[in-house]
């Protein structure tokens, strides 16, 4: 699960260069057809589609594969003052390339012009984009792949392409319409913000924000044991370690006590929609035990213990008190309303967003160190001897 965007980029940009690839194929013949004597005039509304489907399919191929060189760490975030509008004037030149070429479909460099402006702006534009966002653009990416397929759809009259182009580039756009809502953020600040840092720090007592404290597992599960009602806030360390199984467990062994157990999903935790929704479903957790974010931070007040494991920037305070904060205007889900908050993480190091977190410095949070298969393993030793 941890490594789908990284799969669906490839995928992705293999779509696009597949619809680029058709419009080159069909071009050829056009330019064949032409040379044999047909009308130039009579092709406009094909060459209209062959272009579409190459500057689609372009972008989302030389995009995607940034993007999959950027998730897997072999490329490194770069922006260079003015990037923005250099972008625009390639999309421009482009665009007016192949408006051009409808009505001189003849002039195959042109063509040929447009297919490399298309593949350096999508490299261009997926370039200095953060990190925390790379799963809204690739979502978008993939919705550009949809639109470039139907476009092969409609070249080869195949209903089939043409439907499954059409239902690929709407649930794309829906999904990146949903993502940028769960950030509150305009799809425009997405592509033209850059979202993430790389302050990290590690543990030891005190940090450059202060001084954190700790908990121990026998101290945790007593916590956890008394409680009336604990809330698990599960984010995308879950995930690395797969500990949803053992995560499961703690949830029965606590039930079996008499505490009420329940999940925060955050509709972004983790690295895809939906993500923590489908770990869980995973390990066979009951879905009325998963409440949105709404719903969970209406609950915190009246809950003893969270426990948040492996999630960091969703339960980030910065999102909601510091205007300066690249994740401001984030909804978060507010754990600091429970009486007590156990975070476990590995070490003190940031999220995805790349910013440190104030909330494991407050005076009612405490750190559980460790992978969290292994502190969930442990806690439910103690718990059961509790
Ligand atoms: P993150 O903020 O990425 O934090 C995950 C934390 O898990 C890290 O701080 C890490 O700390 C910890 N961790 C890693 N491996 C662990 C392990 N084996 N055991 C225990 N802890 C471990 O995760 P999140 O809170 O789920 O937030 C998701 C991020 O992705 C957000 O920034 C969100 O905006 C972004 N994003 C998500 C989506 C979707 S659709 N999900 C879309 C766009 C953006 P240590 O290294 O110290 O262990």
């Amino acid at each position: 699960m941890t490594a789908m965007p990284e799969m669906v980029s490839l995928f992705n940009g293999m779509g696009g260069a597949c619809a680029a690839l058709i419009s080159i194929v069909e071009f050829n013949h056009l330019l064949h057809d032409i040379e044999n004597g047909g009308n130039a005039e009579g092709h406009a509304g094909k060459v209209l589609i062959i272009v579409l489907g190459l500057i689609i399919g372009s972008v989302s191929f030389a995009g995607s594969m940034i993007a999959w060189g950027k998730l897997n760490g072999k490329v490194k975030d770069h922006s260079f003052k003015g990037q923005n509008i250099l972008n625009l004037i390639f999309l421009a030149i482009a665009i007016g390339g192949a408006g051009y070429l409808v009505v001189n479909p003849e002039h195959h460099l042109v063509f040929y012009g447009v297919l490399t402006l298309a593949l350096v702006y999508g490299v261009l534009f997926v370039m200095p984009i953060g990190g925390a966002d790379m799963p809204v653009v690739i979502s978008l990416l993939n919705s550009f792949t949809g639109v470039a397929a139907a476009c092969g759809g409609f070249l080869y009259n195949n209903k089939v392409m043409l439907t499954g182009g059409i239902l690929v580039g709407a649930a794309g756009t829906l999904l990146t319409i949903l993502m940028c809502k769960a950030m509150n953020r305009s799809l425009l600040n997405v592509l033209v913000g850059s979202f993430g840092g790389s302050a990290a720090t590690t543990g030891g007592g005190s940090t450059s924000q202060g001084t954190y404290k700790e908990i121990t597992l026998s101290d945790a599960a007593m916590v956890m044991s008394y409680a009336h009602k604990v809330m698990i806030v599960p984010g995308y360390g879950l995930a690395v370690a797969q500990a949803q199984h053992v995560c499961h467990e703690l949830e029965k062994i606590l039930e079996e006590k008499g505490v009420e157990v329940k999940y925060a999903i955050h509709p972004v935790a983790g690295r895809m929609p939906g993500h923590m929704n489908v770990l869980l479903a995973e390990a066979d957790v009951s879905y009325d035990k998963l409440l949105e974010m709404e719903h969970a931070n209406d609950e915190f007040k009246t809950t003893d213990v969270v426990l948040v494991l492996g999630a960091n920037d969703v339960v980030n305070p910065a999102a909601k008190s510091d205007p300066a904060s690249p994740i401001y205007g984030m909804p978060i889900l507010e754990v600091e309303q429970a009486k007590t908050t156990i975070v476990n993480k590995r070490s003190m190091k940031p999220g995805y967003a790349g910013i440190e977190n104030d909330l494991f410095f407050r005076p009612k949070t405490s750190m559980l160190f460790g992978d969290a298969k292994k502190v969930l393993q442990d806690l439910v030793a103690e718990i059961k001897s509790v």
